[in-house]
């Protein structure tokens, strides 16, 4: 086990299933305290043990993070049970994909809900945090590693809210990467392309089915290789910041 992130502590949205649950483990293996976050409680549960039965400490948190109450509840409770903040990640996403034209309005309610207004929640209310441990033991620095995705830089045919919630992220990230940097938080985009997760089950049967045509044929990601990308970025030492990564699967055109 490394000991870079020993003493710090970390928050991970969308930590129930995909990317988060696996980037939750690793950053335990590392050595950080894990504050786990999402709606399943079972699930959450669940990786706690795991968490815990490999030597780690995890703190679970059932929130929606669309709601900015439940996110204020979220963040006080981690710091009365842990102490600080020193990473956040803000993985928490749902992609609703297919033609603008007659689009249920109700699904890209929830795509700018939660990749939007949810990461703004938790990004507001961690960044006291964030700054007050960037000023002190035991690194000095402090991350906020916001997930985006391919479709955050380029945009796609029936993918136009989901791209725009995407790049959304991006463009915020670099505004606040710029307010925050001199003071030793860095923020980093890391933009996955396809992932085997949850993520495309929740479409509906007539846009999954073109999904299967766009990338039926081609070997997927892990959530562990995105996992992977997030602990390399914040195990940096503390004058570097990785502010972007792009990671496709390696027979992924676009
Ligand atoms: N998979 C890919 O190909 C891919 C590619 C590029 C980018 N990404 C991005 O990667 C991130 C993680 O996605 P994934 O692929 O790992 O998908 P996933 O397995 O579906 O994970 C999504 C996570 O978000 C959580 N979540 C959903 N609504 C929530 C809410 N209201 N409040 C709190 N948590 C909520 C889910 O937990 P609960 O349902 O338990 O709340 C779940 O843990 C997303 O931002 C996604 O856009 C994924």
């Amino acid at each position: 086990m490394s000991e870079k992130l020993d003493g710090t502590v970390a928050l991970v949205t969308g930590a129930s299933s995909g990317i988060g649950q696996a980037t939750a483990l690793r950053l335990a293996g590392h050595g950080a305290a894990v504050a786990i976050v999402a709606r399943r409680r079972d699930r959450l549960d669940e990786l706690a043990v795991r968490i815990k039965e490999d030597g780690g400490r995890a703190l679970v948190i059932e929130a929606d993070i669309t709601d900015r109450d439940q996110v204020t509840g979220a963040v006080e409770t981690m710091i009365q049970e842990l102490g600080r903040l020193d990473t956040l990640v803000n993985n928490a996403g749902v992609m609703l994909l297919g033609p603008i034209v007659g689009a249920p309005l109700e699904e890209w309610q929830r795509m700018v809900n939660l990749n939007v207004l949810g990461l703004l929640y938790c990004t507001h209310a961690a960044l006291p945090h964030l700054l007050a441990a960037a000023e002190g033991d035991p690194r000095s620095v402090a991350d906020v590693v916001n997930v985006s995705s391919t479709a955050g830089r380029v945009a796609r045919l029936n993918s136009g809210v989901y791209n725009a919630t995407k790049f959304g992220v991006v463009a915020f990230s670099e505004s606040l990467r710029q307010e925050v940097t001199a003071r030793h938080v860095r923020v980093s985009i890391i933009e996955p392309g396809a992932t085997a997760t949850e993520l495309a089950s929740h479409n509906r049967l007539v846009v999954l089915e073109e999904m299967a045509k766009n990338f039926g044929g081609i070997e997927l990601m892990a959530s562990e290789d995105i996992a992977d990308a997030i602990v390399y970025v914040v195990t940096r030492p503390r004058h570097v910041a990785v502010n972007e990564m792009l990671i496709r699967p390696t027979e992924q055109e676009r």
